[in-house]
């Protein structure tokens, strides 16, 4: 197993450094409306579609695990060489990504209050934190100064993106290649708080999770019953498949529900549910399960560290998100 790992970690997993240059309030002087122009966009935004709330914290993680946060999520294809496919067309994101048009509208008022300068990575990192400001995560303060890359590339996304059947020690190892740890991966993994999976998402846990078992023998009975009436035996593509939320419980009122739902099997996803598997992360999901206010604080300060992930490649700002400048 270890020479396995070692091999995905030597070959695959892209070398990232928590940067540290990015400060907070770096735009103050260049462009000191930046970061409340984002807010004010996504807030406004998010009150026509909630979908895009979930759909920009996901999007700055796809980011940064993958080349660090450069904003190589935003790119179109094809890239800078010819024939490159970019991240966003890898079948991983593909159409389950949410909120890039978004992104094109604060970089459209960016570029007029100040050209030149908000990189689209910066925005991304902004309207992240905003999006889980608004679903009630603390308002935290994001360094900024990163710079947009010039590569985006679909192979690199399965092996520096967790996949939702992984176990937890493979979830482990990869979150350790870029330099969190076990705790950050369980405060982290909470983000499933809110957003919804499609059924290709879950689906093998459901009718062919063993030989042996077909049903994921960690999934509540009930709750699986509910899944299959949603998600039939046949597996459709992505976009042609329904959405459940990835918490079970999910309130307006409690932060925690997540993990709740986690302590009574109803985990969406196995990678969810696997958390409850080990001592330590179990430990773990039943302090933030009996303490409603532990964990937003915790996912803040997390959010952060994932916000410094960084190749330290050259860089640019972006006159447009989609793509690098001529
Ligand atoms: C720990 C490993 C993780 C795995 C295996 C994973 C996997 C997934 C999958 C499969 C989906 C559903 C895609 C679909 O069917 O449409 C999803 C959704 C989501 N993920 Fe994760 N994820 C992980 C960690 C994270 C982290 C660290 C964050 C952010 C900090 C995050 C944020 C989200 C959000 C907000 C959604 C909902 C998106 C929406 O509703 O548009 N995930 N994730
Ligand atoms: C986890 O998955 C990896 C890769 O598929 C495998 O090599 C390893 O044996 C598994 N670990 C456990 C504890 O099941």
């Amino acid at each position: 197993m270890s020479a396995v790992l070692l091999f995905f970690s030597i070959v695959f997993v892209l070398p990232l450094a928590i940067h540290g240059d990015l400060r907070v309030g770096f735009y103050q002087e260049t462009c000191p409306l930046a970061e409340a122009i984002t807010r004010g966009t996504i807030f406004a935004a998010a009150v026509l579609n909630p979908g895009i709330v979930p759909g920009l914290v996901r999007l700055h993680f796809h980011d940064c695990f993958v080349r660090g946060c450069d904003a190589s999520i935003l790119l179109d294809s094809p890239t800078e060489r010819e024939g490159d496919t970019a991240e966003k067309d890898s079948p991983f994101n593909g159409a389950s990504l949410r909120g890039l048009e978004v992104l094109d509208e604060i970089k459209a008022q960016l570029e007029i209050a100040c050209p030149g300068t908000v990189s689209c990575a910066d925005i991304l990192a902004f309207a992240a934190r905003d999006a889980a400001s608004f679903a009630g995560i603390p308002n935290y303060e994001v360094p900024s100064g990163r710079l947009d890359g010039r590569i985006s590339l679909a192979d690199e996304v399965p092996h520096n993106l967790p996949m939702p059947f992984y176990n937890l020690s493979t979830l482990a190892n990869l979150f350790a290649s870029k330099g969190l740890s076990l705790e950050d991966l369980v405060v982290l993994s909470g983000a499933h708080s809110i957003g919804r999976a499609h059924c290709p998402s879950f689906h093998y846990r459901l009718y062919h999770f063993s030989p042996t078992q077909p049903q994921d023998p960690s999934l509540d009975p009930s709750y699986a019953n509910y899944l299959k009436s949603i998600c039939p035996p046949t597996v459709k593509p992505l976009d042609e498949s329904p959405a459940v939320p990835l918490d079970a419980i999910s309130s307006t009122m409690m932060p925690n529900t997540f993990y709740v739902a986690l302590t009574q099997h109803k985990g969406l996803l196995g990678t969810d549910q696997v958390l409850m598997s080990s001592m330590p992360t179990r430990k773990m999901v039943r302090r933030f399960a009996h303490n409603p206010f532990l964990w937003p604080n915790m996912f803040a300060d997390a959010m952060v560290k994932v916000g410094r992930l960084t190749t330290n490649e050259p860089g640019e700002v972006r006159k447009y998100c989609r793509s690098i400048n001529g």
